[in-house]
């Protein structure tokens, strides 16, 4: 005859060090969520503060000069350039970053450009004439000269080798 209140104690042990397997996936998930989420945002930093490469090289040049200011300022504000020029792109003259492109190489590119800038060009780029500008000073025209060619080359990657 068997003693129903006498059974032996479940086995303890084997409850208490297995937690339910539900909640260890459960955490499981909270953790790789955490991380998914951490480094999604730790990208976003990364985006806001690094600046583009591209832009800053120039920017930080002219910034640290004020020569290279006042051929910005003399280029882009006042004169007529911007009629017929943009920066990147050839409208009805080359665009400028192309110039510095061609240029880039030649040691009186600058004086020569101011020349230009003054004297006029064409067939150069094409047959559509740049007129003179006579009333652009030499050394007003060395000023842009020199910004246009602290502009660098196109930002095109396969344009210009590291
Ligand atoms: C009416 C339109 C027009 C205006 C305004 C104009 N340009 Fe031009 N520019 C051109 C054209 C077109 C060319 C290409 C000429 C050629 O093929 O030789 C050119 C070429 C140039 C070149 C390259 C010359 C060379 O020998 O490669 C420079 C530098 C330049 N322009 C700067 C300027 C500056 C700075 C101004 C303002 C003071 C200006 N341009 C105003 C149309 C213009």
């Amino acid at each position: 005859m068997s003693d129903p209140q006498h059974q032996d104690p479940p086995p303890e042990s084997d409850l208490d060090n297995e937690p339910p397997r539900r909640s260890r996936w459960l955490g499981v998930l909270i953790v790789a969520f955490a991380l998914v989420v951490g480094l999604g945002m730790l990208n976003i930093g990364r985006l806001i503060i690094r600046p583009k490469p591209e832009v800053t090289a120039a920017d930080r040049l002219v910034e640290a000069s004020p020569q290279l200011q006042k051929g910005r300022d003399l280029v882009t504000r006042g004169g007529d350039c911007m009629r017929c020029h943009t920066v990147e792109l050839d409208i009805v003259g080359p665009g400028f970053r192309n110039i510095a492109k061609r240029y880039a190489g030649r040691d009186d590119a600058v004086p020569y450009l101011a020349s230009k800038i003054r004297e006029g060009s064409v067939g150069e780029w094409g047959r559509i004439v740049m007129p003179r500008h006579p009333q652009v000073t030499q050394e007003q025209a060395e000023l842009m000269a020199a910004w246009l060619m602290a502009l660098g080359p196109p930002k095109d990657p396969a344009a210009s080798p590291p």
